[in-house]
């Protein structure tokens, strides 16, 4: 697609109904390569361009959270080799594009176990923490050795421990307690889940906060995952209706209400 063919599919896009926080399963990268006849790796390599690509293209749309799976508790089950790889792309990866984050006021945050992460790839994450730490635009929340019953389990933990130093009471939990001892405290639940790559399921990604996102699931694979298909599912996103459990006519009030 063209650059001006673009631009007019982003006049499409009405800017007060942009999401605030969009989440993505970025699956395909190895049927990719393989459709290409080449590694896997290969299908990973050519995957880093698509995140790239699609965190610029969320900053300057003005979206305020992008949340990107890259690598999943499961994930760790594949072969060694590719573990590796993956590892090593990661880390060269956020070396790599830190100064332009910084460049674009993109702002990194980490979900998952990181700690599980190989030393210098924790290295190179906490590096790009940091960096960015001060930036007020793009929230990037990278998920590595992330999983949603992982987060659960470890908030469950948290909690038990603050009702056993009697800092709470098992009857004041509330749903508000939990969401605040999520690794997502602060940040609003994702508006769109998009997952790439044709499969339709969840893989144990945010559970808990997807509890009411639009879902968005495309064939296009992750590397082929250009501007162009995410302005289709931002412009399908817009033909939403969030109901929340309300009435069509509820929401059309509060809607006529607060234009
Ligand atoms: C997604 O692509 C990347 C990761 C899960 C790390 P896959 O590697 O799962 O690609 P497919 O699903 O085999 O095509
Ligand atoms: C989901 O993709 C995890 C990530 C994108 C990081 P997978 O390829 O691991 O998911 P399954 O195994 O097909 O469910
Ligand atoms: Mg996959």
């Amino acid at each position: 697609m063209s650059e001006q063919n673009l631009t007019e599919k982003i006049g499409l896009l009405d800017m007060k109904r942009m999401p605030r926080h969009v989440a993505i399963i970025m699956d395909g990268n190895g049927r990719w390569a393989r459709q290409r006849e080449r590694e896997r790796s290969e299908g990973h390599a050519e995957g880093v361009n698509s995140v790239n690509r699609i965190t610029r293209i969320s900053s300057d749309l003005g979206i305020r959270y992008l949340t990107l799976y890259a690598f999943s508790t499961e994930n760790w089950n594949r072969p060694q080799a590719e573990v590796e790889t993956l590892m090593h792309l990661i880390g060269w990866t956020i070396r790599k594009e830190t100064p332009d984050l910084v460049k674009n006021n993109v702002r990194i945050h980490l979900l998952g176990d990181t700690e599980r992460l190989p030393k210098e790839v924790q290295k190179s994450l906490y590096d790009g923490v940091r960096a960015t730490a001060h930036c007020t635009g793009l929230n990037l929340l990278l998920c590595l050795s992330y999983s949603s019953r992982w987060e659960l389990t470890q908030t469950t933990k948290l909690i038990s421990g603050l009702v056993k130093k009697g800092e709470i009471n098992p009857e004041d939990i509330t749903e508000e307690t939990i969401a605040a001892h999520l690794s997502t405290k602060d940040i609003p639940d994702p508006d769109l889940l998009i997952r790439t790559g044709g499969e339709e399921r969840i893989s144990n990604f945010l559970l808990w906060q997807i509890a009411y996102s639009e879902l968005y699931f495309t064939p296009v694979l992750w590397p082929d995952f250009d501007n162009n298909a995410y302005i289709d599912a931002l412009i399908e996103y817009q033909t939403r209706e969030r109901r929340f459990g309300k009435t069509s006519e509820q929401v059309s009030a509060t809607n006529n209400n607060n234009n």
